[in-house]
């Protein structure tokens, strides 16, 4: 069994999950020292946001240095020391990589601006001189809002699909490929595990950068089937750098891997990205997208098991990350609403017990999947999104790219709360914390819920530990036939059933609930609760 096919991994986001040093930013250390954490939880392995040199134009998704880690997060030793610890504990590593574009800090960037038009190291980003009639050379508009080019004193322009300080980096350039090749040896020789890859679907453009009409490019290709791609996203030609970085994740020993973020959609040409030979995992982001009904849940999976099962690789299950607006609140807006980018205090508010009641069945329905499932950190105290942070606090670009249109992805960023009674919730040793938490921050803190019965974060932990148990999570699903609104199925010898219905749901004779998402009363499953239940 390869451990990637089935296995649970938390995503950690250094700078809001533990601060060792009190200024109010999470650091390396500060994961060192909660590691524990996550071997009692049962996790299988942990992935982490970027750490690496950063003007933190993007909370480090803009890297400066890759082979490196910021002041702010500690020193290289202490990304050496996190492989071990971690290790010592049975959990692997797996690390960012952001290949699409460079800090503008980066040295090479920084060439490229002192040189001339046409020189080789403009050649390793997008540079193009502007249209006739002086604007930028093509139409594209940022993911972030405004612009996706910016222009130099001596005319020319760069592309950037983020920010300003996001330079896009040239895919057709072989020193590209090289570098990042060496990256990929630098972490791999200091014992990671895999790589989370940024944007994987963006890194090659359609050659005659075509322009595309829309007012701000979404990160997904949703809504394109059958029409055209859009000319950034999900070129054929990403493949072939993905074929030659598995070959050297596979001259090392251990069953290294790569998971690719691909906002790409329908499901067969995610698929693509986990052929045998390329990456071995890709985040289901249809499935984190589908709506709170019976008939979504299931469609869902059933076509994203299909279209992995093609390619012979396991479907990755995700319902949270730093990029989105947190499950327990998502699901708690009104079911179909479209995934808004952020939720400020002028929007309408999620209803708060409902998408944390859903939530907790969404993970009970997802940790029974056949697949790997990723948490974000965070998710397992049943976290809400800060719905109402001051605009004053604000830092996601999108925010200022947007002029305040869009909030941003802040709210799902709020520092953790390990403990209810410490300054800045047990987060660090002060109060201060880069994000302000909520007051509800107090209930929810990992002190108030361990041996808690019924707690969320005991949920978490029996969820895991029967995962790993009965063996759920590799194997088939066979759907099971049950009268309701309600998406049901067995898997390793257990029955699981989540009820999306108005009225509850019976389960049938002979089966007996081992956890639950919420209260049961014998065989009867109301609304909105997950049960695993065994058939005698
Ligand atoms: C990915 C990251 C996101 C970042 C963007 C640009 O979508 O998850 O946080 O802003 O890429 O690097």
């Amino acid at each position: 069994m390869k451990w990637w096919r089935d296995a649970v991994i938390y995503q950690v986001y250094p700078r809001s999950f533990a601060d060792s040093d009190g200024d109010g930013i999470g650091d390396l250390p500060g994961v060192v020292g909660r590691l524990d954490h996550l071997a009692a939880l049962g996790v299988d392995a942990v992935w982490l946001s970027p750490f690496y040199p950063s003007p933190q134009a993007d909370a480090g998704y803009d890297v400066a240095d890759y082979r490196d880690v910021d002041p702010i997060f500690g020193r290289l030793s202490d990304a050496d020391k996190l492989i071990t610890e971690a290790h010592a504990r049975g959990l692997r590593v797996i690390v960012d990589l952001v290949p699409n574009h460079t800090s503008a800090q980066h040295v090479w960037f920084q060439a490229a601006l002192a040189a001339a038009p046409g020189s080789r190291e403009r050649d390793r980003y997008v540079f193009r001189d502007g249209k006739a009639d002086g604007g930028p050379p093509n139409s594209w508009q940022s993911v972030f809002g405004g612009p996706a080019w910016s222009q130099l004193p001596d005319g020319q322009w760069y592309l950037h699909l983020f920010d300003t300080g996001q330079p896009d980096l040239n895919w057709d350039n072989p020193e590209v490929r090289a570098e990042f090749e060496d990256i990929l040896r630098f972490w791999l020789d200091r014992g990671v595990d895999g790589f989370r890859v940024d944007v994987a679907h963006g890194l090659v453009k359609q050659a005659d950068l075509a322009d595309w009409h829309l007012p701000m490019i979404p990160l997904t290709t949703e809504g394109t089937e059958g029409g055209a791609r859009p000319p950034m996203w999900d070129q054929d030609g990403v493949h072939e750098i993905y074929r030659r970085w598995r070959k050297i994740l596979d001259s090392y020993p251990g069953e290294r891997i790569l998971v690719a973020e691909a906002w790409v959609q329908p499901a067969e040409r995610l698929a693509a990205y986990i052929r045998p030979d390329e990456m071995h995992q890709a985040f289901n982001f249809e499935y984190l997208e589908a709506a709170w009904t019976a008939a979504a849940q299931r469609s869902v999976i059933e076509r994203s098991l299909a279209a992995s099962a093609a390619v012979g690789a396991p479907t990755t299950w995700v319902l949270s990350n730093h990029d989105v607006i947190r499950h327990a609140s998502r699901l708690g807006l009104p079911v179909g609403t479209p995934r808004p980018n952020g939720i400020g205090a002028g929007d309408p508010q999620p209803d708060a017990g409902l998408g944390l009641r859903r939530a907790r069945a969404a993970t009970l329905l997802m940790l029974a999947l056949p697949g790997s499932a990723y948490l974000y950190q965070g998710e397992e105290l049943g976290l809400p999104e800060h719905t109402t942070l001051p605009d004053e606090s604000r830092q996601d670009p999108t925010w200022f790219r947007t002029n305040g249109a869009s909030v941003g992805r802040d709210g799902c960023r709020v520092p953790i709360p390990w403990e209810a009674d410490a300054p800045s919730y047990g987060f660090g040793p002060s109060d201060r914390s880069w994000l302000p938490q909520p007051p509800v921050f107090a209930e929810l803190a990992l002190d108030r819920q361990v041996g808690v019965p019924g707690s969320t974060y005991e949920l978490y932990v029996a969820a895991l530990r029967l995962r790993r148990e009965t063996g759920l999570g590799h194997g088939e699903l066979s759907w099971v036939d049950v009268p309701g609104e309600v998406v049901a199925f067995r898997t390793a010898d257990l029955l699981v059933l989540t009820n999306f219905g108005a009225t509850p749901a019976q389960l049938p004779e002979g089966a007996e609930v081992v956890l639950a998402s919420g209260p049961v009363a014998g065989r009867e499953v109301p609304t909105d609760v997950t049960v695993w239940a065994r058939l005698s």
